[in-house]
């Protein structure tokens, strides 16, 4: 194509493409092309958004979600999301990347990627400023071929001394979830959001997560798991890319990378609020369910 040729068809579509994000403006689709608002409320389960308060937004590879009841065929199927009296008449949707993986996902995978690889690639990080209080990186213990996958927040001050997730009073309570599932912990992989601990325990700060997250999906698709579950706010809102409380879709099944990805309480919370035990054990059943787990005889 000669040069002028060439330069006209490039004004088109840059016109074109100013069009499409006017229009999207117009819509009050904005937050499509912008960051997301910061992850996180303070404590767990948190709060219920509002459409104005806190409007899920999505990066510009996810997908909307699938209607509820529409993701899956097992038993185990999705819920919709309790619409409580505060919340808006039409609540906004939680987004999960589609699956089989989409093609911005699919441009993210490395190919014949591997646990090793991924570590060595972490090396002695010091990519954002929790290096700096950390005694070790926590990168993630367990089967390398897990069918399910568990993703917390990030390490405490057990996990930092012994460079193993959960392995503290959270973890001591998750391995008896695991074990209740009729699983040992070696038979599932366990992985973090960020893996150096954060001070004081407090939550991972968005740059961590953006700067650490990555990895952790590396070792998602590196392991494949049939199931995902995320352990609390966090993990849940850093793998679905939503600001909502994860209350309001607790126990429901999403696509992600080719896994089904549910999200339940964190050890941690439970730990506080023992009777939110019964709710995350009904999660688990459906994780069993999925996986064709009868509960272990006692
Ligand atoms: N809480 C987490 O989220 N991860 C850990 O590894 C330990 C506690």
């Amino acid at each position: 194509m000669d040069p002028a040729k060439r330069a006209s068809v490039g004004i088109r579509l840059e016109e074109q493409v100013k069009d499409w994000l006017r229009y999207g403006d117009e819509l009050e689709l904005g937050p499509y092309y912008r960051d997301r608002a910061p992850l996180h409320q303070p404590s767990e389960p948190a709060s219920i958004e509002t459409a104005e308060s806190a409007p899920v937004q999505m990066a510009a590879a996810a997908v909307v979600r699938r209607a509820p009841g529409a993701a899956l065929s097992t038993a185990s199927a999705p819920k919709s999301a309790p619409s409580p009296k505060s919340a808006p008449a039409a609540a906004p949707a939680i987004v999960a990347p589609t699956s089989p993986p989409s093609l911005f996902e699919s441009i993210d995978r490395i190919v014949d990627d591997t646990l090793p690889r991924i570590r060595e690639d972490i090396g002695d990080c010091t990519r954002c400023k929790l290096h700096k209080g950390r005694t070790n990186i926590v990168f993630g213990v367990g089967n390398p071929k897990a069918e399910l996958m568990f993703v917390g927040e990030g390490p405490g001050h057990d996990e930092d001394i012994k460079g193993e997730p959960f392995v503290g009073r959270a973890g001591k309570l998750l391995t008896q979830m695991i074990e209740a599932m009729s699983l040992r912990r070696e038979d599932v992989y366990i992985a973090n959001v960020v893996k150096c601990r954060p001070p004081e325990n407090r939550l991972p700060e968005k740059d961590e997560i953006t700067t650490c997250s990555p990895f952790l999906m590396r070792q998602i698709d590196v392991i494949k798991p049939k199931v995902v579950c995320c352990l609390g706010s966090c993990a849940a809102q850093t793998l679905l890319r939503t600001t909502q409380g994860i209350s309001r879709f607790r126990g429901e099944w999403f696509d992600f990378r080719g896994a089904k990805l549910i999200a339940t309480y964190h050890p941690a919370y439970l730990l506080r609020n023992p009777p939110a035990k019964s709710e995350v054990w009904k999660d688990l059943q459906k994780v069993m369910a999925v996986l064709g787990l009868q509960p272990r005889k006692r």
